[in-house]
């Protein structure tokens, strides 16, 4: 059965698809089954994974959503991931789904694909409306990345908020896998300050902030501009190998 992770952020241009890319690359060069679930309306993850997720798109997770598909006839094996597609139109959900139980939909469409996989990971948008509820309803943890700067930090705060609330209303067993610096510059002097903040808030919160940090590096927007994998485009790549400590660490914590 399948473990579910979401990587989520209401900040936007922090890492997540980058993360959700790389995890889900880490896992399935690990030999593990993946499945990769787009929920962000901008379709980043569709596109970095060679998903077809053109307007037209009959079967996305769209389809899913408003109950006219089965999670497991929008499946797209691209050569790189097996991969549930989003595109704009699932932006409408915030509005079409207003009823009682709509957090839910997510969580019970894709409960016949658990016994397929060992991982699904799932890409969410930058915010914090029904989208992410459902992501976070259907979710076992949640991996937070965070841009390594003062202003981002504090978005952890209303982050965990919202945490909080599907843990009372959907979600009682939702974990925190962490909080996780992207985009790090360790040469940088801001860098120790931002380390040592990071700590306090996490630590107030009472939510792990990760050992494993991702250097910044250009060859992450490379390898999905070009639709590449990650791990074989560039495997010596600092943030790369980040990753992969990434898998370590959260392995070693029982997360994954
Ligand atoms: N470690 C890194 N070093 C340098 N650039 C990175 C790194 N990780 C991601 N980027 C780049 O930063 C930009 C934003 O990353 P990404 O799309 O993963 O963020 P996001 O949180 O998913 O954004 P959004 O909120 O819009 O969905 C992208 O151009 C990506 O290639
Ligand atoms: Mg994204």
């Amino acid at each position: 059965m399948a473990g579910v992770i979401c990587v989520s952020n209401q900040k936007g241009g922090v890492g997540k698809t980058t993360t959700a890319n790389a995890v889900a690359m880490g896992l399935k060069k690990q030999g593990h089954r993946v499945l990769c679930v787009d929920f962000d309306p901008q379709g980043n993850l569709s596109f970095s994974l060679r998903a077809d997720n053109r307007i037209q798109l009959q079967n996305s997770i769209y389809h899913v959503m408003k109950g006219e598909l089965k999670a497991v006839q929008t499946i797209q094996h691209t050569g790189l991931a097996d991969i549930i597609p989003a595109n704009l139109l699932l932006s409408g959900i915030e509005l079409e789904f207003t009823g009682a139980g709509r957090e839910y939909i997510l969580r019970d469409a894709l409960r016949p694909v658990l016994p397929l996989y060992d991982y699904v990971v799932i890409d969410t948008p930058p915010a914090l409306g029904i989208l992410t509820v459902n992501a976070f309803t259907a979710s076992n943890a949640i991996l937070i990345p965070v841009l390594s700067d003062l202003f981002s930090l504090q978005g952890i705060v209303q982050l965990h908020d919202t945490i909080r609330r599907i843990r009372e209303r959907s979600n009682p067993d939702l974990g925190v896998a962490g909080v996780l610096l992207t985009k790090f510059v360790p040469r940088e002097q801001v860098s120790a300050v931002i380390r040592e903040t990071a700590g306090d808030i996490t630590a107030r919160l009472g939510i792990p902030l990760l050992d494993t940090f991702i250097h910044s590096s250009n060859v992450m927007t490379k390898a999905q501009i070009l639709r590449e994998d990650m791990m074989t485009y560039a495997p010596r790549n600092k943030a790369v190998r980040d990753y992969l400590l990434l898998l370590d660490e959260l392995k070693a914590k029982g997360v994954l």
